[in-house]
């Protein structure tokens, strides 16, 4: 049987605001979701036995079921046990280029792509809808890796309203190489210093829709749209994370657009509206920042997508 070779774009947020607690445990989120041009790649081929199988070469990347793309393939063989018993077992060969605990969904988009090309493999014929349902099961920003793109997330960060693309602007994404975040972490620490501002009601969710940010990209307006970037998770990470706080600051001084951290970091971005720009951000970062990893990412338009 033939290889399904997949690509798994990384997100940054544009915006994030935590809006309050729900039951179960996760917060009430409003956010601007936006794909980025730097992916990793996986290659699903059926391994004739009943095993679900990861590899991957990055040594902090696990095989077992504390992957989530491990669990994407599991999940899809409970809920398809007559596919799993036709097609069999699965072996997922994942090429890591996106930085692991980073803030950019790594994991997410492993997930979304192994639900993806699980799909192709086995003949289920979902909609996307459906395999965005699947994939809120596995964890809150599968959905939007999914469809990719430029999106308002709301809920838990599953529901997702597509918005206009932003092709036209360039990220530049930096990374402090021996740093992860826990998200987790972050989020608790959040609802530890800031829980007594939580709103009671989902009025405030639905605000994301008219707010400024979401006008700026209705309007493709690149000064606006990199004025009103904004992410509550900073308010715990960056004092928490000096080195994290520098980068950021520099971004912001130096990027042309803004800059700002992405989803519980510490990955930080600027933006630019030109490749020229992004390259000359980059050098003059990395010359200055010797502990930090840089990647020059264009916004792109689409989600997980098959390659061949
Ligand atoms: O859904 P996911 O597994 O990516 O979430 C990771 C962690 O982030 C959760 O365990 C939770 O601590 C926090 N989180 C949250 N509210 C959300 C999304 C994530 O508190 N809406």
């Amino acid at each position: 049987m033939r290889t399904y070779t997949l690509l798994a774009p990384a997100k940054i947020n544009l915006y994030l605001e935590i809006i309050g607690s729900r039951s179960d445990g996760f917060h009430e989120l409003a956010m601007v979701m936006q794909s980025v041009d730097l992916a990793d790649r996986l290659d699903l081929r059926a391994n004739g036995t009943s095993e679900i199988r990861v590899h991957c070469d990055h040594p902090q990347v696990p095989s077992d079921r504390s992957n989530l793309a491990y669990r994407a393939a599991a999940l899809m063989a409970e809920q398809f046990p007559d596919s799993f018993d036709k097609y069999g077992g699965v072996d997922i060969a994942i090429d890591k280029r996106i930085p692991i605990g980073a803030g950019l969904a790594g994991g997410s988009t492993n997930a979304a792509a192994v639900l993806v090309g699980l799909d192709l493999m086995w003949n289920v014929g979902l909609t996307q809808s459906e395999l965005q349902e699947l994939g809120a099961k596995l964890g809150s920003d599968v959905p939007f890796c999914i469809a990719g793109g430029t999106a308002i997330a709301t809920g838990r960060g599953e529901k997702i309203a597509p918005l206009p693309d932003l092709n036209h602007l360039i990220a530049v994404l930096g990374k402090h190489r021996d740093l992860a975040i826990s998200t987790p972490w972050a989020y608790q620490t959040y609802r530890q210093q800031f829980g007594h501002t939580y709103a009671q009601t989902g009025e405030q969710t639905q605000r994301i829709h008219s707010g400024a940010l979401v006008t700026a990209i209705a309007h493709k307006d690149s000064r606006a749209i990199g004025q009103h970037l904004s992410n509550d998770l900073e308010k715990v990470v960056l004092p928490a994370h000096p080195p994290v706080a520098q980068l950021r600051d520099r971004m912001q001084q130096l990027g042309p657009l803004g800059g700002m951290m992405s989803g519980s970091g510490p990955t930080v971005f600027g933006l630019t509206e030109s490749a020229a720009a992004a390259q000359e951000l980059r050098s003059r970062l990395q010359a200055e920042l010797t502990a930090v990893d840089f990647w020059v990412a264009p916004f792109t338009s689409t989600g997980v997508r098959l390659l061949f």
